[in-house]
């Protein structure tokens, strides 16, 4: 009998296929058709500091504000309770609902947001959270090591807050990824989450207007993810999630074989339903039985950079002759 389960963040998964955060995790019977379909869990729809703070404003104006101090404090913070609760109702139905871990995700906008809810997501039963964090490095004022900095700060502030698992979502802006990466593995992340993807600004060139672009990905992003999962995995102290460009069971298989201990999609399923998990899952057991692997373990990481005997894919970047094979 083929067993598909995995650890990853302290819990033993029934399967390493996890339906990533998005719209689809933020309703309850989708959260139940995926444990149906057999994911190994489900990470929420982010709660937004910065919708909330929306939410806000929008009850509570300037002027208000500036009027009656007391009462603005009251009514903020009276309002803010009221928005969230939505998102925490959400995580204690979940949690009570499903059989498989539930785990929470938060975006926060101030340094205070990220303990102040993160505190409020563990207080409402959620049993570990994913923090979605990035601060576009676009400052011409700023070095690298100030958004190093942030994001050791943030690690130890939300590990002096909180006692639920947390992993770390992030992106590929970084000069030192691998040397950066093994560092933020060292500081009691449980996981980290590699890579997010973020909305990204496209120009309408007959109304001179900013468009928005398609948000759902496609199969052709595996490859990055693949490369620094490979290059990755072995190499840390936390676990490693993987997520973008998976489409298909070929694209779990992979990022698994390449060392990830759980592999997150979204886009795939937007495209061809919650229902697909369930296709990919028997497509990566019928492959398990094929290569006579019982486990997940028996494979998982077989094709990384610290197992393969010559990893020069790996690092290969420049297209040449023999290697791309198409000149
Ligand atoms: C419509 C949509 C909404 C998303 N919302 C969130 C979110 O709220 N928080 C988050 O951390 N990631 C969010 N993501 C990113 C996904 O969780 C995932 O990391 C990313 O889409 C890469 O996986 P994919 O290639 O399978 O889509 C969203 C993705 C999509 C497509």
């Amino acid at each position: 009998m083929v067993d598909l389960s995995v650890k990853y963040m302290g819990f033993k998964l029934r399967s390493p296929l996890i339906l990533g955060s998005c719209a689809l995790t933020k309703d309850i019977d989708k959260l139940q058709q995926a444990e149906e379909a057999g994911f190994g869990a489900v990470v929420l729809k982010s709660i937004f500091e910065e919708e909330i703070r929306h939410e806000v404003n929008a009850v509570v104006d300037d002027e208000t504000a500036l009027m009656y101090r007391q009462a603005y404090d009251y009514m903020t913070h009276y309002q803010e309770m009221a928005s969230s609760s939505k998102y925490l109702d959400l995580i204690k139905n979940a949690t009570e609902k499903l059989s498989i871990p539930v785990i929470a995700s938060v975006n926060c906008a101030t340094p205070s947001g990220w303990t102040k809810y993160a505190k409020m997501i563990q207080d409402a039963g959620a049993k570990a959270l994913e923090i979605n964090y990035f601060i576009l490095p676009a400052s011409f004022e700023h070095d690298a090591d100030f958004y190093y900095d942030s994001y050791l700060e943030l690690v130890e502030n939300l590990k002096n807050t909180i006692t639920i698992p947390f992993a770390l979502k992030v992106s590929t802006y970084f000069t030192d990824m691998a040397h950066f990466l093994q560092k933020l593995s060292y500081t009691g992340v449980s996981s980290l989450v590699i890579f997010n993807r973020f909305h990204a600004p496209d120009i309408n060139i007959d109304k001179l207007e900013f468009a928005s672009t398609n948000s759902l990905g496609n199969e052709y992003e595996l490859s990055n993810t693949l490369r620094w999962t490979g290059l990755l995995s072995g190499n840390l102290r936390c676990d490693l999630s993987a997520t973008t460009g998976v489409h298909d069971s070929k694209g779990l298989i992979k990022l698994l074989l390449a060392g990830a201990n759980s592999v997150q999609a979204a886009s795939v399923f937007y495209q061809k339903g919650i229902g697909y998990g369930s296709t990919m899952l028997i497509e990566m057991k019928d492959w398990m039985e094929k290569h006579g692997y019982n486990s997940v373990d028996e494979f998982r990481g077989l094709m990384s950079y610290k197992k393969v005997e010559n990893p020069d894919s790996y690092f290969r970047i420049q297209f040449m002759k023999h290697m791309a094979g198409i000149e």
